[in-house]
């Protein structure tokens, strides 16, 4: 069964032609991310504006690449939530006129367990049940899943997303967005020892926040403004992301722990960070924990992992938005 997979949650616009929920043809992703670069954030209307340009293209894109025409497509899937309103309206407004032109069925997937779903690509070994982490730049949370359909959510941030954690604290030591990265590459030449921040405390232990560390960052950078240096600027976000990881990777594993389960799945954005996945994959090693990450182009946005999930709710009979079969 073929797929096309729309995906128009934040600023990438992308389409995926799938097979069978595991062959990826073709995914084409176009990112609006440096007309936002200047303002430090995604700003919805320019986002939305790039969604209408660029649609068309990038699936007319994703089908040549996949070397099949529309009419081969048999299902459509496509992000219904969470993301900006606007944005998603313009890929659920494109793939419902799609679906209704080429008279195929459309289902309408969540995003973050789509970001759950694209580790399943890279690693066909995977059994249910399993927790799963999503760490993004609007979410931070864990789940039980024991079966595509059956999940529970086990813990969440209270305040802000790692992601937006990593973008604040980038912003205020003047490192540019998106944060992720930029912190990533300026950690690598500092200390992490150097200064010791730390992520709020919350009232259940699966929950997260992460919106004191940035205000202890933006603190410390006022404390130490003289001394502002490029080797501070990198022990800081050396200290910042050691923190933010260890949280990240703590609660995973009590998470995996009170479900007794072994297999972690890791999603999102922040995922594709590489200290989160050396230091998870050999803090899980201990308690016999197999954590699955996807691979990096995967961990960001895409089409490919909504087409996926798309694949086998409509197999397990989810519910169309559109049906004509
Ligand atoms: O999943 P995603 O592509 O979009 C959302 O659905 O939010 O995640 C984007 C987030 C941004 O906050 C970005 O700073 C963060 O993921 N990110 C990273 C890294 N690469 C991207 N965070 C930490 N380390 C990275 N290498
Ligand atoms: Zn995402």
């Amino acid at each position: 069964m073929l797929v096309l997979g729309i995906e128009t949650s934040c600023d990438d616009t992308a389409a995926s032609v799938v097979k069978d929920g595991r062959q990826i043809l073709s995914n084409v992703v176009s990112s609006s991310l440096r007309l936002h670069k200047k303002y430090g954030g995604i700003i919805p209307e320019i986002a939305t504006r790039k969604h209408v340009e660029a649609i068309s293209f990038v699936v007319e894109q994703s089908l040549c690449k996949a070397a099949i025409d529309l009419k081969d497509i048999d299902l459509i899937s496509v992000t219904q939530a969470p993301g900006l309103m606007p944005a998603l309206l313009i890929g659920i407004s494109f793939a419902r006129a799609l679906s209704f032109s080429l008279k195929i069925p459309l289902v309408c997937v969540n995003h973050l367990l789509a970001h759950l779903y694209a580790p399943l690509f890279l690693h066909k070994d995977i059994r249910f049940p399993f927790a799963g982490l999503i760490v993004s730049g609007g979410h931070t949370s864990l789940y039980y899943f024991k079966d595509v359909e059956k999940c529970a959510l086990l813990g969440l941030t209270k305040d802000d997303a790692a992601g937006e954690a990593f973008d604040k604290v980038a912003k205020i030591l003047r490192l540019g967005y998106p944060g992720g990265p930029v912190i990533e590459r300026a950690a690598l030449k500092g200390n992490p020892k150097k200064i010791k921040f730390s992520c709020g405390k919350t009232e259940s232990p699966l929950d997260f926040s992460f919106s004191g560390i940035k205000t202890a960052v933006l603190y410390y950078v006022q404390k130490h403004s003289a001394f502002i240096r490029r080797r501070l600027i990198q022990d800081i976000a050396a200290s910042f992301q050691e923190a933010v990881i260890n949280c990240l990777v703590e609660k995973s594993i009590a998470a995996c722990r009170k479900k007794r389960v072994k297999t972690l799945l890791v999603g999102g954005g922040v995922a594709s960070n590489s200290l989160l996945r050396e230091r998870l994959t050999k803090t899980a090693k201990q308690d016999n924990i197999k954590v699955y990450f996807a691979s990096k182009e995967l961990s960001l946005d895409n089409a490919a992992m909504v087409a996926g999930l798309g694949y086998q709710l409509y197999k397990r009979g989810a519910k169309c938005f559109q049906t004509f079969i």
